[in-house]
Parts: structure tokens; sequence; C-alpha cells
């Protein structure tokens, strides 16, 4: 329930100071107009997290929108409801926050307005500016955002850098928040006096993504991500940019914890299509990244309609019901990732590949297919064959489409994360809805939490995936535990776990993963996505007991709760099946062995449970014998505590079945 208390009305109102504070009183936003400029500070408690920082924007011609401001009115309010995710990684949220509305307005003769939104929420604190209609009437040009973050003291940042060719695909590199140059967010940062502190954004929306720089000292400045021209966003009437968030934390779990970007959000719209569900899938997929098959036409093409009815075959034999087939379509050629302009065709099918024949085949064997389209960033392309592409796979009665977006640059001009690009990534998922199509996104923008609003937003990738073992270096033991509270603060990753054959047997030489097969299990416990890939080839699942985790291991989750983790170095996360009485463990480390122990009182008091443990076999680690996974399986309850043994760069999966 929306309970508003005008606090303030009329022109020159005296008062210059204010403050919103959270429910449960921990977390305090002050606002004051300091010689008619708007700034804020954050306390955590008796901690202050952010000194007085800076507000507002510099328009076209150097028109400053930050300064020479006075105060019309003040709002303050309160909220307090419970919602229902549709799926998610827990299945009510409760979204409760204290809210101060600042309506300013210039006092030179163009009497521009502009509101500033704060709302104090126990998880953290969130702002968004709102300008509304004018008298003016022009529309306007932001040059730049002139908000900042001033943190108090110094901390240790876990951060990826923006402006780069390969977009978030990055490792994340840990220093002080003084030594940062542009980064992208989610941010996460570790204070001197030990509070997490994740910055992101949240509903962004027809604006440009925001990244930060470090300014001065530890001071970061929003750098809001440009237009080929330099314009950061152009404004046709009235604008309302993205929430900028601050998830505060005692401890690093706590960040996960937090559903503060999705409660800024906008509540569903679309209802609870049949056609929107969580699952997990194999694919015509890893086969091309190791170098077995090929994306185009050639002897060894990973989509041909024979390869897709043996998969159709061992999908239905596994008892699972989706199918993604890459390079099915015409376009591919052993260049398909330079930057060019792609010409993909979305409805021509391959040499060797018949959409129609391998779709019925698939219903045959209850197998869906997963659509794909690579748009090679070729969004002139990709916007003329779209309706067509998308009307195809209704047709056909495929339900989720996969988009890649590879290339530096959309159009090799705009970057993803500007306006052109969040305009476009929204306006896809709004025409999938169009079609009754669930989508997951490739080399996409950040997640800002549109899930909430937009059921069939999937996951995205956003992020350096399970692909960069294949082919490149690999990621090293800490990424996969820095990720959680990082990239995955942000929403579901579509990082492509389950790979058994951790040593890539059948890849290219010297290419491996660094980790066990163990922790593979476990990732589908600690990374959260409604859809999980079976990653590996059909074969590097034959005659392996440890497959029985992946067939139970649910993708839709009533309840979540992170029991230890360090950022960077181990996590254990326990989620309850929404869909039965079971709950699931999942515990990965970093390249150190660890034995953590482990209290069960997330269990139901009183009932007994069968937890079957999968686990590093004695000795194993990512260089001694990777793949061996010892099962094991025990009797326990919630008042029982178990002891994990973890290998260096390994993990642990225990699915507790409720007797
Ligand atoms: C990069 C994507 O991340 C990967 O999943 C896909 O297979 C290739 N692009 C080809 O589209």
């Amino acid at each position: 329930m929306l309970l508003a208390i005008i606090c303030g009305c009329g022109k020159n109102i005296e008062k210059n100071d204010y403050e919103v504070i959270s429910p449960n009183g921990v977390n305090k936003i002050e606002f004051k107009l300091i010689e008619n400029e708007p700034k804020y500070a954050v306390y955590h408690g008796e901690t202050e997290v952010l000194s007085l920082s800076e507000m507002g924007f510099l328009l076209k011609d150097n028109e400053d929108l930050s300064k020479d401001f006075e105060i019309i009115k003040v709002e303050n309010s309160n909220f307090d409801d419970t919602w229902e995710q549709v799926w998610g990684e827990k299945k009510k949220i409760r979204n409760h926050y204290n809210q101060l509305v600042v309506h300013l307005q210039k006092k030179d003769e163009i009497k521009r307005k502009l509101d500033i939104q704060f709302r104090a929420f126990d998880d953290g604190i969130a702002f968004r500016y709102v300008y509304p209609k004018q008298e003016s009437k022009d529309s306007i040009f932001i040059m730049d955002e002139k908000t900042t973050f001033n943190l108090k003291e110094d901390g240790q940042a876990w951060w990826i850098p923006a402006y780069r060719e390969n977009r978030y695909e990055y490792l994340y590199e840990k220093s002080p928040v003084s030594t940062l140059d542009t980064v992208h967010t989610p941010l996460t940062i570790e204070s001197k006096s030990g509070l997490k502190l994740s910055f992101h954004e949240a509903n962004l929306i027809d604006f440009a993504s925001m990244t930060l720089v470090n300014t001065k000292g530890t001071q970061l400045k929003t750098d809001l991500v440009p237009w080929s021209d330099g314009v950061k966003v152009r404004v046709k009437d009235t604008f309302t940019s993205s929430w900028r968030t601050l998830q505060i934390g005692e401890s690093a779990g706590d960040l996960i914890d937090s559903y503060l970007v999705l409660n800024l959000n906008e509540p569903n719209k679309l209802g609870n299509p049949s056609y929107v569900k969580p699952y997990k899938y194999f694919g015509i997929w890893w086969g091309m990244h190791i170098g077995k098959f090929t994306f185009w036409e050639s002897d060894v093409q990973g989509a041909t309609t024979k390869n897709a009815k043996e998969y159709i075959d061992f999908t239905a034999e596994k008892g699972f019901h989706h199918l993604l087939i890459e390079g099915w379509n015409k376009g591919w050629t052993p260049a398909w990732y330079e930057n060019h302009m792609h010409m993909f065709s979305f409805t021509k099918c391959a040499d060797n590949f018949d959409i129609d024949k391998v779709v019925e085949y698939g219903k045959q064997k209850e197998v869906e297919l997963i659509g794909y389209h690579e748009t090679g960033s070729n969004l002139i392309n990709y916007m003329k064959q779209i309706d067509e592409g998308f009307a195809m796979y209704k047709r056909l009665g495929i339900h989720t489409v996969k988009i890649g977006h590879v290339g530096s640059k959309l159009n090799m001009k705009e970057w993803h994360h500007g306006q052109f690009g969040v305009n476009y990534f929204r306006y896809v998922l709004e025409k999938a809805a169009e079609y009754d199509l669930a989508v997951f996104y490739h080399e996409s923008i950040k997640d800002t939490g549109e899930r909430r609003t937009y059921p069939n937003m999937l996951a995205r990738e956003a992020a350096r995936g399970q692909e960069y073992n294949a082919w490149s270096e690999g990621n090293p033991p800490n990424h996969v535990v820095t990720l959680p509270f990082t990239r995955m603060l942000s929403g579901p990753m579509e990082y492509t776990p389950g790979v058994l054959d951790v040593e890539l047997k059948q890849g290219f030489s010297g290419r491996r993963i660094q980790g066990t097969t163990a922790q593979q299990l476990a990732m589908y416990v600690v990374f959260y996505s409604p859809i999980q890939m079976m990653a590996d080839l059909p074969e590097n699942y034959v005659g392996r007991p440890e497959f029985q985790f992946l067939e139970d291991v649910s993708t839709d989750w009533e309840d979540t709760k992170v029991l230890n983790g360090e950022i960077g170095e181990y996590i254990t996360t326990v989620r309850k099946d929404e869909h039965s009485d079971d709950w699931y463990l999942g515990s990965m480390t970093n390249e150190e062995s660890r034995d953590l122990s482990v209290s069960l009182l997330f269990l139901e008091p009183n009932a007994i449970y069968e937890a079957e443990i999968y686990e590093d076999a004695e000795g194993t680690d990512q260089i001694h014998n990777p793949e061996a996974v010892s099962i094991s399986k025990r009797t326990v309850k919630a008042s029982d505590t178990l002891q994990l043994h973890l290998g260096g760069s390994g993990g642990t999966a225990i699915r507790f079945k409720k007797l």
C-alpha cells in the first residue's frame, strides 16, 4: 500500500534539507540544496557511505541542469507490498521502502523542472531523475550526467573495463576504488569498514546505460555511454532516467539476497504466458566452440538434419524437452565473428538442414527446438527480417529464441550499451512477446531487471561465459566465484555450465576448463538462470552417474539463501525447488581447496531428507583427476551440520530429497 504525505508545497519553500530512512532505520539518504545545487549523501547505520555528492545534468550548449534550482515541492511516502515472480530464484518478494520526491525548478527564464525520486530500502538505496513536461516544450540533448558517488572511504573494487571491443566479456580485476578508470556496473566494492556495496541501475528504458569513472580520490562519477556523435541521451520532451542503485550488505551474500533491482522495475505486463517456462536444454553448440563442428557449411557442419535428429534422440532419451541448434541458417562463414556487417538470413536454412523436418521429428519425440538468431550486430539486416524470422518460429511452434550480437559496435557504429542499444534490446523483447517467444540474449546490454515487467526475458550472457574455456586461455578459477557477487547481481546469466569433460579431450590443444567436474554440477545451483544448458557433447554424458544430478536439479525456485561466501574465493548457495519439497546446495571454490561447515537449518524442521552428495573425490582438484566425482548418500535433518570438502577449483552439489 502506498501512503502519500505531502510535506512541503508552493514556491520558495524555506527548508533545504530532507532525509528519507529505510523501514528498518538502517539506510538513510540525505538531500540538501546547497547554494541552489542538489546534493545527496548516504548512511548505513552510523557509517557514512557516500559523502555529499553531485546531482543533475549538462545539456547541449553548456546549459547546466545541476545549478540554480529552488525546491517547489517535496513529497514523502511509503510502500509495502509482496509480489510473486512468474519464475525466479525466490517466489515471493517484498518491496518495502520509504520514498522522498523533491521537485526542483530552475530560477532562470527557461524555468526547467527536474524531479528527483529517492527510495530507501533495508537492503540499499536508489534514486532517479524525472524530467516532466516543461513549459519550454523543446527537445533536449543530454551531454553529460553529473551524478557522483562520493565514497567516504576507499575499498576494494571488483570491476570490468567499459568501452572495450568485447562488451562485458572481461575477467574481473580487483583493485582499490581510488585507482579505477572507467568501469561497468554492477560494480562491487568492499569498503574499508567492511561493508559490501554494489552500484548498478534498474529499469533502464530509453536512456543511456551508466558506467562509472573515477574522477578524484574515491569519487566515482556517472559516465553515460554516448551515441556515436557524442550525445549521451536524446530526449523528445520528457525523460525518466534508470534508477541509480546502491545495494548495501554486511556480508557478501547479502548482495545476492537483495531484490532491490527487481523491485525498482515495473510489475509484470505479460501475465503468466504459457510459452514462458524455465527448463534445461541440450544444444548443437559446444561442438562448434571446441572445433569439432563448424557453424558454417562444411564436412563437419554441426547443424545438419542428420545431427539434429541424433541430438533429438539423445535429448528425448535423457528425458529433456529442449534443443538449441546454432548455424542452422544461411550466412555463416569461417569469418562470421569479424566486424563486417555479415548478412545472416533468419528464414533460409543452411544446406543439409531442413528446419521443417527437424521440428516435425522433434515433435514426435517431445523435443522443442530453441530458435537462434546471430545478428553479427548487423541490426540493419536483422530489423528487415525480424518479423519474418519470428513468424517462422511461431508457425513451427518454437517458443524461445536465443539472439546473439557478436561485434564491437551495433551496426559497426553504436555501443551495445548506449541509448540506441537500450532501445533496440527492449524493442526486440516486446516484439518477441507479440510472437509468443521468450528470449535469451548473448552479447547484450546488461540486465537491469527487465524480467519483472517482461517474464519472457529469460536470461542473458553479458559476461565472460564458459565458451571462453573452449578457445581462449580460459576463465581462471577465481572468475566463477566472482561472477555471483558481480555480474549475477544484475540478473540471470547464461553461463552454459555442465561440461563434464573438463579437460576437453576433443577440443583445441592446450584448452581446458580450470575447474573440476563436481564444480560444473555445483554451478546449476550457484549460478541462477531459468534456462540452463547441458553444454557438453552428448557422448560425454553417457555412462556418467553424476548426470543424475543434472537430471534432478531444478531451474525454478521457491527460495534462495547464500550460506557463506567471499568475493572471488568461495560461495555456498541453497535453493528450494518451486515444484517439490527438495532443496539443492551448490558450493564452489577458487584454486584453494576448502573444508566448509554448513548448518542445515534451512531445511524444514522435523523432516528427514536423503542428501545425495556429489563432491570432488579424495585428492581431486583441477590438476589431479579433475573429473573424479564421489557420490554418496546419507540421511540428514535440519539440526545437522554437514562438512563439505572442495578440492582446488572444485565444488560440491547436493540434492536434499525429502523422505
Ligand atoms: C557468441 C555466443 O556467446 C555463443 O553462444 C554463440 O555460439 C556464438 N556467438 C555464435 O553465435
